[in-house]
């Protein structure tokens, strides 16, 4: 059996666990999706309804009024902020469970990074590039999950030796996180917005949506610790209108909003 779906299938609760996720995800698709639709993924899960009040009050979103009603924050903050807030919320222990802390959090500071940059931008709807920077690296809980300790030897290599993540991870695992993540989103039957972002975000311009793409791979770049300029498509920057000399001060930006989301969601 191929190798890919091998690890895939050994993840029993990564195909089973996330109906929310999945439940939400899929809202996505349909033109018109009802507060009410929303509201009962929320209202029954009494963490969500915490973490969303919680949010709403937040300097993240910067409301001037307090707010103790569920209902009132979810017409604020709209249906899809509330449904890219569920999906961070919902995957916080997949993510966390396989060991693997920093990826929720690396996770966070994308969505945050595309967020702020696609509104800044125009060049996509930022609700949109917040799930799209969020889902991206999925594909890394399989490989994390199927064997915590050789996956914390891949990030200790790609660390150290500053070396292309999924050639480490095809080393060690004979697949990649870009692999494993492809499957998941067809398996999960995902909008092809977020199947590409999870297949090309490391490779844009093979995707027939290059921009999105394009906009995840900068963010993905700019927020890795040992962040590397050379690595970061200026081309494409240019093409924001993103002065390159300040890409420190973006960084810094975009690291101060992200850690407003991850203590208010943590
Ligand atoms: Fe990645
Ligand atoms: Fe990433």
């Amino acid at each position: 059996m191929d190798k890919t779906i091998e690890l895939v299938n050994s993840i029993k609760d990564i195909q089973a666990m996330p109906s929310v996720i999945v439940k939400t995800l899929n809202l996505m698709k349909k033109p018109t999706v009802s507060m009410k639709e929303l509201g009962d993924i929320v209202i029954y899960d009494q963490s969500l309804t915490i973490k969303i009040l919680a949010l709403v009050n937040s300097a993240y979103y910067g409301f001037s009024q307090q707010i103790s009603s569920i209902n009132i924050a979810l017409s604020l903050l709209g249906m899809v902020k509330v449904k890219n807030i569920i999906v961070a919320v919902a995957m916080k222990p997949m993510m966390s469970n396989a060991g693997d802390k920093e990826l929720w959090k690396h996770s966070i500071r994308v969505a945050a990074g595309c967020e702020y940059l696609a509104s800044l931008t125009k060049v996509m709807d930022a609700d949109e590039a917040f799930i799209a920077g969020f889902i991206h690296d999925v594909g890394k809980i399989v490989l994390h999950t199927s064997n915590p300790k050789m996956y914390n030897k891949v990030i200790s290599v790609v660390n150290t030796e500053n070396a292309d993540i999924q050639e480490v991870e095809r080393h060690y695992f004979d697949s990649d996180h870009v692999k494993t993540g492809s499957l998941l989103a067809k398996r999960w039957q995902l909008p092809i917005l977020l199947a590409n972002i999870i297949s090309y975000h490391h490779n844009p311009s093979l995707s027939s949506i290059p921009v999105p793409c394009s906009l995840v791979n900068a963010v993905d770049i700019l927020m890795q610790d040992n962040f590397n300029p050379n690595r970061i498509d200026k081309d494409f920057l240019k093409t924001l209108g993103i002065d390159l000399d300040a890409l420190e001060e973006l960084r810094n930006t975009i690291r101060t909003k992200s850690e407003l989301l991850i203590s208010e969601l943590t």
